[in-house]
């Protein structure tokens, strides 16, 4: 039901458009009484609107406790106010969502990408049960932006996305510099390594400065500041068309969000009334569009994950396959310097002209599809023209002419251990190839006691191997960031990371996620032992535990028992029976891979 695009044609009976195709199934004639007294209970208030008004849905993927969030009834509040003016009806509701930074760290982290199926499921849910015949998705965190995404892919009404904005920086007095959630991720190392210190207060101690560091990394609302997952998806999406121009890089507290709330109102009118769906947004060109943006501007691998989630959801023919990242990134320069790798933030992206500017650069040279229509009815490169470009003397976006590294940092590699592809992230900074012997840890529990217990060692080159930590291992393919980020923090340089789980955009290093297939059905990575060595070679596209050979890997299958699953009951085993690969998306929904 949810892909039948129009139920009773296009246009009303004078033939103008008819915006209110979904919801007048329940609202036109006396075939649901008891529909239309719940909706004058709710508050449409009178024959007229309940006759012609259309129904547009308000999804904002809201909770208190969660600075990515917090703000997100908010804007919906301005979106449904805009939404009435329009004369429109607006239904504000909420979708479940995690924190992404909170959840990490201990068992929570597990829920945190079911609960992107769990967004998408939600806002599936009401769009087609409550007959809306439109959706504003307003979400903020990581997994909020796909999983509105892949709804507006399943339910296909007229949609618009309103990112929630990322953070400001917060300032540390200790270190006397900017700060941001990873810093305390990065001081954590320190801490545990006894590094931490104050080089104008030797007495301040490694507790009170790392205190003061949780205390102002984060002064307000908003989404992590950096290229991580939430910025990344956000400027993925608006280089497809699926939110306003500059919503991906306003920050949540700027004036110009709330102007955002008030435009997408006008924006999903005329997407119903020239009926511009999500999948007649969710193409090809759109999805290349979302590649370069994350080349160029170096974002999360995470993105990867998404964009194939998205595509696969949007059932994007040809498929949208590791391979196309390979490609994109083998042709798109490198050249933001924002965090994770870099120095600056979303913000002060903004504050230079933000995505829009970033992305008429782009244009201009020829690597983004100008032509892809977007959801104001104009095609990106009208929307663009009202922008200024970036100016000459600002230092985050270097020229295309001298980039930071000539093409992009994600690297698909396949190998032995890896045969159906592994994500790495790799700036250059920490070379192309590392060699190392494998300390393998299953689950990321281990790891992190031994890290705590300072049992890494120094002085030679180890491949930290994690594994039982994908989408069914997991299960929910939880993140190593705290793994990843004390490394860094611990100053284990000669460390290197590999894991069938994720690691978040905020990590930096030289590791490799999403090995395919995982360990907990039997991939290759679960065969790997304590010893083994380990090349991981970004130039040449391979991972490989290079003195094991075939006979080797067959014999050590023959003693490899899969385990036994490590959640039997709620959520978490619903979505491990569920749910597919991660080189397709990690999916609960298509089961034809
Ligand atoms: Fe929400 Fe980082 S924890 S975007």
């Amino acid at each position: 039901i949810a892909r039948v695009e129009t139920p009773q044609g296009s246009k009303n009976a004078d033939g103008s458009p008819m915006l209110n195709r979904w919801s007048s199934i329940l609202t036109k004639d006396h075939d649901f009484p008891g529909a239309q007294a719940m909706l004058y209970a709710a508050g449409v208030p009178d024959k007229r609107a309940m006759k012609n008004d259309p129904q547009v849905g308000i999804a904002s993927v809201w909770w208190e406790g969660n600075p990515c969030n917090m703000h997100l009834h908010d804007l919906g509040k301005e979106v449904k106010k805009a939404v009435e003016k329009e004369a429109m009806i607006g239904w504000q509701f909420n979708t479940v969502g995690v924190s992404d930074a909170i959840t990490m760290g201990n068992e929570g982290m597990r829920f945190s990408l079911q609960t992107r199926e769990l967004i998408a499921d939600s806002i599936e849910s009401v769009t087609c049960a409550q007959h809306h015949d439109a959706c504003i998705a307003i979400p903020g965190c990581d997994k909020n932006m796909p999983g509105c995404i892949m709804a507006f892919a399943r339910h296909n009404r007229p949609s618009i996305m309103i990112y929630g904005g990322s953070i400001m920086p917060g300032h540390s007095t200790s270190l006397g510099k900017p700060i941001n959630v990873t810093s305390c991720f990065e001081s954590h190392g320190a801490y545990i390594y006894d590094t931490l210190s104050n080089p104008n207060n030797p007495d301040q101690t490694k507790d009170q400065i790392l205190t003061e560091i949780e205390e102002h990394a984060c002064p307000g609302p908003g989404a992590c500041g950096g290229m991580f997952t939430a910025n990344t998806m956000a400027t993925a999406i608006e280089a497809m068309g699926l939110s306003l121009p500059g919503s991906s890089s306003t920050p949540a507290t700027s004036p110009a969000k709330m102007r955002e709330c008030a435009r997408a109102a006008q924006a999903i009118k005329v997407c119903m009334a020239q009926a511009i769906t999500p999948r007649r947004l969710l193409t090809r060109a759109a999805f290349e569009n979302a590649m370069v943006m994350m080349m160029a501007l170096g974002g999360s691998t995470n993105g990867v994950l998404h964009l194939l989630a998205m595509a696969n959801t949007a059932e994007l023919q040809p498929p949208l396959t590791l391979d196309d990242f390979q490609r994109v990134s083998n042709k798109i320069p490198f050249i933001a310097d924002l965090a994770p790798s870099g120095r600056h933030l979303m913000a002060d992206l903004h504050a230079v002209g933000g995505n829009p500017a970033v992305m008429k650069l782009l244009l201009a040279a020829g690597l983004l599809d100008g032509s892809i229509l977007t959801v104001t009815g104009k095609s990106l490169a009208d929307n663009l023209a009202a922008f200024p470009p970036l100016p000459p003397d600002q230092a985050i976006i270097r020229p295309l002419a001298n980039p930071i590294k000539p093409s992009g940092h994600i690297e698909v590699l396949r190998g032995n251990i890896a045969p159906a592809g592994a994500v790495a992230k790799i700036t250059g900074k920490e070379g192309m190839a590392f060699t190392g012997r494998a300390l393998v840890f299953d689950k990321e529990a281990a790891l992190d006691a031994a890290l705590n217990a300072g049992a890494i060692p120094r002085g030679e080159n180890i491949v930290i191997v994690v594994r039982y930590e994908g989408p069914k291992g997991g299960p929910g393919m939880p993140e190593q960031l705290k793994a990843s980020a004390a490394l860094m923090g611990a100053k284990l340089t000669n460390v290197a990371l590999i894991t069938d789980g994720r690691y978040s955009g905020a990590s930096h290093g030289f590791i490799v996620g999403h090995v395919c297939p995982e360990a907990a059905v039997g991939g290759p990575i679960a065969l790997v032992r304590d010893g083994d060595t380990i090349t991981i070679d970004a130039a040449a596209h391979t991972l490989d535990a290079v003195n094991v050979s075939e006979e080797d890997m067959r014999a050590r299958r023959k003693e490899w028992k899969a385990p036994r699953p490590v959640v039997t009951r709620g959520v978490l085993a619903k979505y491990a029976r569920l749910v597919g690969d991660a080189s397709t998306g990690a999916l609960t929904d298509r089961f034809d891979f």
